[in-house]
């Protein structure tokens, strides 16, 4: 069943954060909807009560051209009749204005990212309001973005990237949007932090206080970059030196200071990573794509499992069904 963020974040808020993964093809797309529902093997397993969980499924501009936006579109449509216990929200993520408008005049997406943090705060403000009156007149919900996330390589994390609470406040009561993406010291990618850093939740308190009550704020670049997954890419001929991501122990410290949405792209792209470079490794003479895609679909399975248990999303799927069925 597809519903809206704003839906998911209601239940979420204080208490757990919701997955919101990217996906960009048909292995991804069911390890992630087996997941979520906490069947690790196969299609077929029963739904685990205390593993599945509600989930955001996110889809960038470059997954749209990928290949073709539509095979996205008809493979999560098909995933739901495979999957009709899955509660979930279909999201633009990173959104321009205007691929929002294709989205939002598709009928198919839930809920749209628009990002326009690159621009001056005015600008920012004007271009998500126009896009937050045409998405909120077919009924979907938009997040925005402020501040800008930075990324230790460049040496940017510092007050300057680093979402202000008072313009937080600010941008939300003159755009209405929905959530708020903010800049709390995580960039994208693999490579995060170069010694012991982590969320700034400091700066995080700050915002929640100077926001309206129960705002869901969201938290962009959190993967965690696991150790285990980097050195299995490594040991397999992979060359990700200094790899690092967020400690997972922050999630539920970010969601009880209203985070509801956590968004996870990089790991995923590490299991898939580690499990083909293993499968070319160890059978050399296997050229058939189906076992790496099998084991890939397993693994990227238990990994969203784990991952939901470290934002506190599994588990929650039945109050949530109960709460979007009223
Ligand atoms: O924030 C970016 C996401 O990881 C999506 O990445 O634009 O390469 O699909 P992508
Ligand atoms: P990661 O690169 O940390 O997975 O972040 C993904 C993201 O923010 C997608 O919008
Ligand atoms: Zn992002």
């Amino acid at each position: 069943m597809i519903v809206t963020t704003k839906e998911l974040f209601q239940h979420a808020y204080g208490r757990y954060a919701i997955g919101a993964y990217n996906i960009n093809n048909l292995e991804q797309t069911v390890g992630l909807f087996r997941g979520n529902l906490g069947k690790s093997k196969s299609n077929g397993d029963p739904v685990d009560a205390n593993k599945s969980a509600p989930f955001i499924i996110q889809i960038s501009r470059g997954a749209r051209s990928y290949s073709d936006k539509r095979f996205l579109e008809a493979m999560i449509r098909t995933a739901a009749e495979v999957f009709p216990e899955a509660v979930f929200a279909v999201h633009l993520d990173h959104g321009t204005e205007e691929v929002c408008y294709d989205c939002i005049d598709s009928g198919f997406y839930s809920s749209v990212m628009i990002d326009a943090s690159h621009e001056p705060f005015e600008k920012n403000i004007e271009i998500t309001k126009r896009v937050v009156d045409r998405a909120h007149a077919k009924g979907v919900v938009v997040e925005a973005e402020l501040g800008q996330l930075g990324g230790v390589e460049e040496d940017v994390v510092g007050s300057v990237c680093l979402t202000e609470p008072a313009q937080a406040a600010e941008f939300v009561a003159r755009t209405g949007c929905d959530s708020l993406a903010v800049a709390i010291g995580t960039s994208h990618g693999a490579y995060k932090f170069s010694g012991a850093q982590g969320i700034r939740l400091d700066r995080l308190a700050e915002i929640q206080q100077a926001v309206p009550k129960n705002f869901p704020l969201v938290m962009h670049g959190s993967s965690s970059v696991p150790k285990e997954w980097v050195d299995r890419i490594n040991n397999a001929g992979g060359a990700l030196k200094s790899a690092s991501g967020v400690d997972e122990a922050q999630y539920i410290q970010a969601a009880r200071l209203g985070v509801c949405k956590v968004n996870i792209d990089t790991d995923g792209r590490l299991v898939w990573c580690a499990i083909h470079r293993e499968s070319f490794r160890d059978d050399p003479a296997n050229f058939d794509l189906r076992p790496p895609g099998k084991a890939f679909m397993e693994a990227y399975a238990a990994y969203i499992i784990h991952k939901n248990t470290k934002l506190g999303s599994a588990g929650q799927l039945e109050s949530v069904r109960q709460l979007v069925a009223k």
